[in-house]
């Protein structure tokens, strides 16, 4: 049977809010039971709630008498589900609000139905006029903690990064340039219509105007072509991997960069994939079936390099070190609910980790890339410099494209790409 969407996008947030779950392990399974358009409605609704929350919560605080708690939270998803229907949707007002309010009974919750049809009633008749004195948590829609963090650290530009995680992000393509040149690509893309907004110039990554499926793309089932943000594809231009060179890729999980890197240097000697997660590298065998791509995969810990390397020194190694995420919080709004201030130290320890015993697995004259899809300094540029100052064989080396002094800091949105953050370490024959 098909299921209530507004049913499933209120379990959803539940299950992201109060549960932790993250959006990716809960969406997928509820996108089953229902169909077409619904499907996109589903994510609409449940991307809808976790980017406004706050302002929705305060909302919601003004009409709501009684708090809802325990076996009836649910019930009080649903009443931000129908706010934002309101507040954000082109769903007329009178079928958001019956929609949301039938929602209550696959909720259990029928007796609730007044409750929730009085609250949507009463907010569709409120006055909408912009609130003066509101916290920057509910202007801006993004925890207290973040927000300070992000003050610190881009102090003349806080607020456009908090505004660029609100956007919805563009779809970017890879062209796998063993089947077509990306000139080629463009021109397969116009013959069925689908408009390209820009190219990034040093990498050859295309944006598209509007998102579209992916079955619709010229030679996607046959690995021509693969979705990546432009941001994501700087990495393999920048490792610059040769036909000589052993590559490691130390976390290497769905595996968009080694497979980017392969698809540029088809001939490469070897390249390891590994990662910590058993789970996740299934990912990775995948990509690399459908491109029809090689890479020895290896589920092994980067900190512990003692216990899986061969003895083989690299001549290049990508660490897209785990991180907070924090970069790309317009694909992910529930990112921002589930990190929490303290994670970062934690996360910061353990990529400090990663690269001092990663470093040793580098020949001298080798290259390491650092990689995180973070915006935060303390993960970033703060930790390369601690890197740098305590280590007298690393020698830092400039990215072209960047006056940036020390690696280069993509923001969310700058060149309409996701925040990133790369530093190019080379190893000194000295050291
Ligand atoms: C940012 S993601 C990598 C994305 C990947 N490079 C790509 O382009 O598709 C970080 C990965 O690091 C992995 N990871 C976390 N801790 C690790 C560790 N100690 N050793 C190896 N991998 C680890 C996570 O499982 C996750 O898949």
């Amino acid at each position: 049977m098909v299921a209530n969407v507004r049913a499933l996008a209120a379990k959803c947030t539940y299950a992201v809010i109060d549960k932790g779950r993250s959006l990716a392990d809960e969406l997928p399974a509820l996108q089953t039971k229902v169909e077409g358009k619904d499907k996109g409605l589903l994510q609409e609704l449940c991307y809808g709630v976790l980017r406004y929350l706050p302002e929705l919560e305060h909302e919601a605080r003004q009409l709501i008498q009684k708090p809802l708690v325990a076996k009836q939270r649910a019930i009080h998803f649903l009443i931000l589900v129908g706010i934002y229907q309101i507040k954000y949707t082109r769903i007329p007002d009178h079928a958001a609000v019956s929609e949301t309010v039938s929602a209550t009974k696959p909720l259990k919750h029928q007796h609730l139905k007044a409750l929730v049809n009085g609250i949507l009633r009463n907010f569709q008749r409120k006055e909408v006029s912009p609130e003066d004195n509101l916290a920057d948590a509910i202007k801006f829609n993004h925890p207290s903690w973040f927000i300070k963090k992000i003050q610190a650290g881009y102090p003349e530009h806080w607020q456009d990064v908090l505004l660029a995680n609100q956007e919805r992000p563009p779809m970017w393509l890879r062209v796998n340039q063993q089947h077509h040149t990306i000139d080629q690509y463009l021109k397969l893309l116009e013959e069925v219509n689908i408009d390209v907004d820009l190219i990034d110039e040093f990498s050859g990554a295309i944006k598209l105007t509007q998102a579209t499926d992916v079955n619709k793309l010229p030679g996607f089932e046959l690995g021509h072509v693969s979705i990546q943000d432009g941001a994501a594809q700087q990495a393999a231009r920048l490792l610059d991997c040769q036909e000589d060179d052993n590559v490691l890729d130390c976390c290497a999980a769905p595996g968009g960069k080694t497979c980017h890197i392969l698809e540029l240097t088809p001939k490469i000697k070897a390249m390891t994939a590994i990662d910590i997660e058993e789970k996740r590298l299934v990912r990775v065998q995948e990509n690399l079936a459908r491109l029809n791509l090689k890479a020895n995969v290896i589920a092994a810990d980067a900190s512990k390099p003692e216990l899986w390397w061969d003895n083989q020194q690299y001549d290049r190694i990508l660490l897209d070190a785990p991180c907070s995420g924090t970069g790309v919080i317009r694909r992910h709004p529930d990112i921002k609910w589930l990190r929490k201030a303290t994670d970062i130290n934690s996360l910061s320890v353990l990529q400090k980790q990663i690269l001092k015993n990663i470093w040793s697995l580098l020949k001298p004259g080798g290259t390491l890339l650092y990689v995180t899809c973070s915006i935060l300094p303390e993960e970033n540029y703060e930790q390369i410099q601690q890197f740098i100052s305590d280590n007298n064989d690393v020698e830092l080396i400039d990215i072209d494209n960047t006056q940036q002094k020390i690696g280069w800091q993509i923001l969310p949105n700058e060149q309409s790409m996701d925040g990133f953050y790369y530093a190019k370490l080379k190893k000194k024959n000295n050291g």
